[in-house]
C-alpha cells in the first residue's frame, strides 16, 4: 500500500459481522477460526480493538484482540469478551487476517502498523500476539520479540508468544 491508495483503516461495527466472519472461517482451520458469535460479543464489546482495511463496500483485511493487565495471551481471552478492559496495559491481538485474494500487498501490514500507532496512543505498554512458527520472522519486523512456545493450545496448534513494548 501506498500514501496515494484509497483504502481507509477504521474500527467495526456490528454491520461488519457478515464480512468479518466469512473471512474468518476462509483465513483459518475451523479448530483455529472465531466463530460468528464470538466475533458478534468480540464487535459489541470492544468495536475500537479491530481495526479493518476498507475498499469502498468490502473489508480486505482485519486486526482484532482486547486490552487487558494480564501479561500473557491464554486461550480463554478468546472466547470471553467481558474480560476486555478498555485502560488495560497490553493489547492482545487475536486474529490477523486477510482475505486471501488480497494477500501479499501489504495489508496486514499497513493494519498492524496502524494497531501499533494507536495502541501507542492510547497509553497501553505494548501489544501481544501468538502465531506459528512461520510467521515469528513477519511479526518481528514491526518490533514484536519472540517469547517461546505460549502454553495456548488453541486450535491443537504450537504457538510462539510475541510481544511489542514501547
Ligand atoms: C498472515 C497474513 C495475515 C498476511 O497477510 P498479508 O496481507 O498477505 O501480509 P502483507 O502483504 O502485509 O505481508 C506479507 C509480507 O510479509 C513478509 N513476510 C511474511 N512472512 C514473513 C516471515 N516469516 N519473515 C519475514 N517476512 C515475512 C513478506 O515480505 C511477505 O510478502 P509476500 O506475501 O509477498 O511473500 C495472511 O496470509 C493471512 O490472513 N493468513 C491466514 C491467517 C493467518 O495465518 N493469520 C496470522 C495468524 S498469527
Amino acid at each position: 500500500m501506498t500514501d496515494s491508495d484509497p483504502q481507509l483503516i477504521r474500527h467495526a461495527t456490528i454491520d461488519d459481522l457478515d464480512a468479518l466472519a466469512a473471512m474468518e472461517s476462509e483465513c483459518f482451520p475451523a479448530a483455529e477460526a472465531a466463530d460468528r458469535s464470538s466475533l458478534c460479543a468480540r464487535i459489541e464489546t470492544y468495536p475500537e480493538c479491530f481495526w479493518l482495511l476498507i475498499d469502498g463496500e468490502i473489508v480486505m483485511a482485519f486486526i482484532n484482540g482486547f486490552a487487558t493487565d494480564r501479561r500473557d495471551l491464554t486461550d480463554d481471552m478468546y472466547e470471553d469478551a467481558a474480560q476486555h478492559n478498555p485502560q488495560g496495559d497490553w493489547q492482545m491481538i487475536f486474529g490477523v487476517d486477510t482475505a486471501p485474494k488480497y494477500q501479499h500487498r501489504g495489508c496486514a501490514s499497513a493494519l498492524m502498523r496502524k494497531a501499533i500507532e494507536d495502541t501507542r496512543a492510547a497509553g497501553r505498554k505494548g501489544l501481544v500476539l501468538t502465531c506459528k512458527d512461520r510467521l515469528v520472522g513477519f511479526y518481528a519486523q514491526f518490533g514484536y520479540e519472540d517469547e517461546g512456545i505460549s502454553e495456548s493450545t488453541h486450535g491443537d496448534v504450537v504457538w510462539h508468544q510475541m510481544r511489542l513494548t514501547f
